[in-house]
């Protein structure tokens, strides 16, 4: 399956990119998946088709995203919402009256899979301690970028990890959000697993050893 982008904004500029990440999921084939930072909500309608094709309607998205409540984040990296291509901005103002960085329009995106997902609006400093994540067995971790809130994530979802699950980290390695392989890198050493760096130091894949 090749990754598409639905007209909206992404982390997966280069689609390869993309569809490497889907490949990534493919060879895990997980049921129930969480997505922390879903922004305009492209891959998680590509996560959607995916885990459909492979397990037809029984599986299980969650999406979380502070979704517009971005003041409370003073310190966090939000990707830039506005479109370069003004097609794009006549059409989600006049056409859908939607901001797609709004979680009525991820919803939207995502209604063909209305029984299959879960959307959350807050901060996942607070949202991920009331997800039962032993029910979890794929995580794309794609939120905030700051060395703190990455950690705190990270140590939220370690009983994924724990059940033989999967943690697939975005920007591993990025210059300007350092604090992302700082986090991972400690989160690592200090609970003795496997990481693998992957897609030209994209992505950092999380395993237990
Ligand atoms: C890079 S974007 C996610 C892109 C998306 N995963 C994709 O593939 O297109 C990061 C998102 O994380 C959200 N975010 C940042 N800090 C957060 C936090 N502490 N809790 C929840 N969401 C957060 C932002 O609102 C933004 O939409």
């Amino acid at each position: 399956m090749r990754y598409k982008k639905y007209f909206r904004k992404t982390s997966f500029k280069q689609k390869d990119v993309g569809d490497f990440f889907l490949g990534e999921i493919q060879s895990k084939k997980p049921k129930v998946f969480l997505e922390v930072g879903v922004f305009h909500g492209v891959t998680a309608r590509n996560v959607c088709e995916l885990l459909n094709y492979i397990h037809g309607s029984d599986f299980r998205y969650i999406g979380l995203d502070l979704f517009n409540e971005s003041q409370e984040n003073v310190n966090e990296i939000i990707p830039n919402t506005k479109f370069n291509n003004p097609l794009k901005t006549i059409y989600f103002r006049f056409i859908k009256k939607q901001d797609p960085y709004s979680l009525e329009a991820v919803k939207d995106l995502l209604k063909k899979f209305k029984n299959n997902i879960s959307l959350l609006k807050g901060n996942s400093n607070t949202i991920l301690k009331q997800i039962d994540m032993t029910k979890i067995d794929y995580v794309f971790l794609d939120g905030g970028h700051d060395y703190p809130t990455v950690l705190n994530d990270l140590n939220n979802c370690i009983e994924v990890i724990n059940n033989n699950g999967t943690i697939l980290c975005d920007d591993y390695d990025l210059s300007y959000a350092p604090g992302v392989k700082k986090a991972i890198d400690e989160f690592v050493s200090s609970n003795k697993l496997k990481c693998q760096i992957i897609c030209n130091n994209r992505f950092a894949k999380i395993e237990k050893n």
